[in-house]
């Protein structure tokens, strides 16, 4: 499905249009945008773990001298111009954008479908302004009535530089192997909607001890719990067989798929070598396995940083056609260097590419651009 074009492509570049940041400066509780006095920047915190040095800051009282929570919002958050400002500045020639996380994962029921139609419209508008350089994946309403949810599907699919979706795990607040969520599946696949899977809650924060919070800066949560949640939701619906289900469902999993290229020979041990599993039947020979789905209907991202990683998902994934570069921006950003000029999420994610694949290969072409040009179908215009 790749082509030979030389075009570079992030398919992992988030945005938060001006409207979301209003929305996530309006609220009291995480996810939101707050000052705090002396900071140069407005923070922005976002993850569970993030919880309990917020809740120090506020106990003192101050906030002059003790480390802030979450990360600065800077212009890359929001920014039109400052995201063709990165692109140019790396030579990306496409990007396809989409909201981080914890995307409308927090909005009220009743709120949530007007919400989601006026962010999925403010990411048409940035794509329409600045015509083939930019795609996107929409977000969904998820915590909206069903009949809501499916209607936003018909909302995005009619948006000329829509191209899937981007999902956290929860789902409808019971995670991805929830039966509820065939339809919305089914309804992206008819679409040809790829689901872009993204984590953002981690691993309970019990499980990083008592240290991490006040030591470890964000390193565990963002490094192995994002991971291992993406990981989990993939293996649960696996399980659950959504895969067999909507045999057209597309998945590109972010940061090359958590751990899964790694552990996929472990959970195929642990089916076959399951009692309950064998007894009712779900670990016969007509079973397709973790592996045939990882090569027929899941694409992995290429940020992870290293040519060993990479390999690993290639290997995994069923070779290099089914890689797609990307660079996490506006997240990572330098700390030694000017943030105008280059970032390492762009360079270590491009080396790690011609490590594993060769420099100026046709196979670092495909995972620089190639795949997602083909996949996406980021040539055709609506
Ligand atoms: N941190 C986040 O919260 N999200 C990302 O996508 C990357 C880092
Ligand atoms: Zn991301």
């Amino acid at each position: 499905m790749a082509t030979s074009t030389s075009k570079v492509v992030d398919i992992h570049t988030h945005m938060y249009p001006p409207a979301y940041v209003e929305l996530l400066e309006s609220r009291k509780s995480i996810p939101f945008i707050r000052r705090f006095d002396g900071a140069k920047d407005p923070r922005y915190i976002i993850l569970p773990s993030e919880a309990e040095s917020l809740d120090k800051i506020t106990a003192a009282g101050s906030s002059a001298s003790a480390n802030l929570p979450g990360r600065p919002v800077t212009s890359h958050y929001s920014s039109l111009a400052q995201k063709l400002h990165f692109m140019d500045t790396h030579g990306i020639d496409i990007s396809v954008i989409s909201l981080a996380n914890p995307w409308l994962d927090f909005v009220a029921s009743e709120e949530a479908g007007e919400t989601a139609k006026s962010v999925n419209q403010e990411f048409s508008n940035m794509c329409a302004s600045s015509p083939g350089r930019l795609f996107f994946f929409a977000t969904l309403p998820l915590t909206a009535p069903p009949e809501t949810l499916l209607a936003a599907i018909g909302h995005i699919r009619g948006l000329r530089y829509c191209r899937g979706v981007i999902l956290g795990t929860s789902g409808l607040g019971k995670g991805l192997d929830d039966g509820a969520l065939v339809p919305v599946f089914r309804a992206l696949a008819a679409n040809r909607l790829t689901i872009f899977l993204h984590p953002h809650y981690g691993l309970p924060s019990e499980v990083w001890g008592p240290r991490a919070s006040a030591e470890y800066g964000h390193v565990l949560p963002l490094a192995l719990g994002f991971p291992m949640e993406t990981t989990i939701a993939v293996a649960r619906m696996y399980l659950a067989g959504v895969f067999d289900a909507v045999p057209g469902l597309r998945m590109l999993l972010a940061h090359s798929g958590g751990t899964l290229p790694f552990l996929a020979g472990r959970i195929e041990s642990c089916i076959v070598h399951d009692g309950h599993l064998v007894c009712s039947g779900k670990a016969g020979p007509a079973r397709r396995t973790v592996w045939d789905v990882l090569r027929e209907q899941i694409y992995l991202d290429a940020v992870i940083y290293s040519g060993v990683g990479l390999r690993a998902a290639i290997d995994a994934g069923g070779g290099e056609d089914r890689l797609m570069f990307g660079t996490d921006h506006p997240f990572f950003p330098p700390l030694n260097s000017d943030e105008q000029g280059e970032w390492e999420s762009m360079t270590w994610n491009a080396t790690a590419v011609s490590k594993a694949l060769g420099d100026g290969s046709e196979g670092a072409r495909k995972v620089m651009g190639g795949n997602a040009v083909g996949v996406l179908r980021l040539w055709e215009d609506s």
